[in-house]
């Protein structure tokens, strides 16, 4: 399974740039926060696909497909919530998305509605592969066993979501443009994950 994932993010996952290996030791050393951050972001994957589901009624397969994914992110948000429990702690507060926020400027704003619904399936495509690397940062370098346990089961679920909106990207529009535009959300994200500050609070 390692095997397999680490091919995969380096050739499936297509990102261009590893993350820094010093901020898997940044994070264990702020897991509150990162719980915290991971929290939020499975909360805002499952409202995320509610929303898509609710600008493409119809869509058929997009509906289909990402039914499921709701009650899998709302899933992943409560175990990440009982593990803040377990230790004592309380969800705390949203912090400014600054990665998503990031990203979400890449995408334009004119444009046709299909460059639009294919940049809102990229930008999707982009932070699951993006979170899966990070989990299986985790899930490897982290002292505690239990945590290395506990990132593996949602790197094992995130590694598939990203592929799925690549497919529904695929089966809406043109494969080329798919491609073409996948290429330069890659380069994009490079250049930021180049240009931000190493930080051990946050999952992104
Ligand atoms: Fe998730
Ligand atoms: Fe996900």
């Amino acid at each position: 399974m390692q095997e397999t994932l680490s091919e995969h993010t380096r050739n499936i996952l297509g990102l261009q740039l590893p993350t820094d290996p010093r901020w898997v030791n940044l994070a264990e050393i702020q897991m509150e926060e990162i719980l915290t951050d991971h929290a939020y972001c499975e909360q805002k994957a499952a409202t995320t696909c509610i929303s898509l589901i609710q600008k493409n009624p119809e869509k058929t397969l997009l509906v289909e497909e990402l039914s499921p994914i709701v009650t899998e992110e709302w899933g992943h948000f409560r175990m990440v919530l009982s593990e803040l429990k377990k230790r004592g702690l309380n969800l705390g507060r949203q912090r400014k998305d600054v990665y998503v926020n990031k990203l979400l400027e890449f995408q334009k704003k004119g444009g046709s509605p299909m460059e639009r619904f294919l940049d809102q399936m990229l930008t999707m495509a982009l932070i699951e592969a993006r979170s899966c690397e990070r989990f299986k940062r985790l899930s490897e370098g982290l002292d505690d066993a239990y945590m290395r346990k506990f990132y593996r089961k949602f790197m094992e679920s995130e590694a598939g979501h990203y592929t799925l909106f690549i497919t529904l990207a695929e089966h809406y529009v043109d494969k080329k443009a798919v491609r073409k535009r996948w290429a330069e959300w890659l380069q994009y994200e490079k250049e930021l994950m180049n240009s931000a500050a190493v930080r051990g609070d946050r999952i992104h």
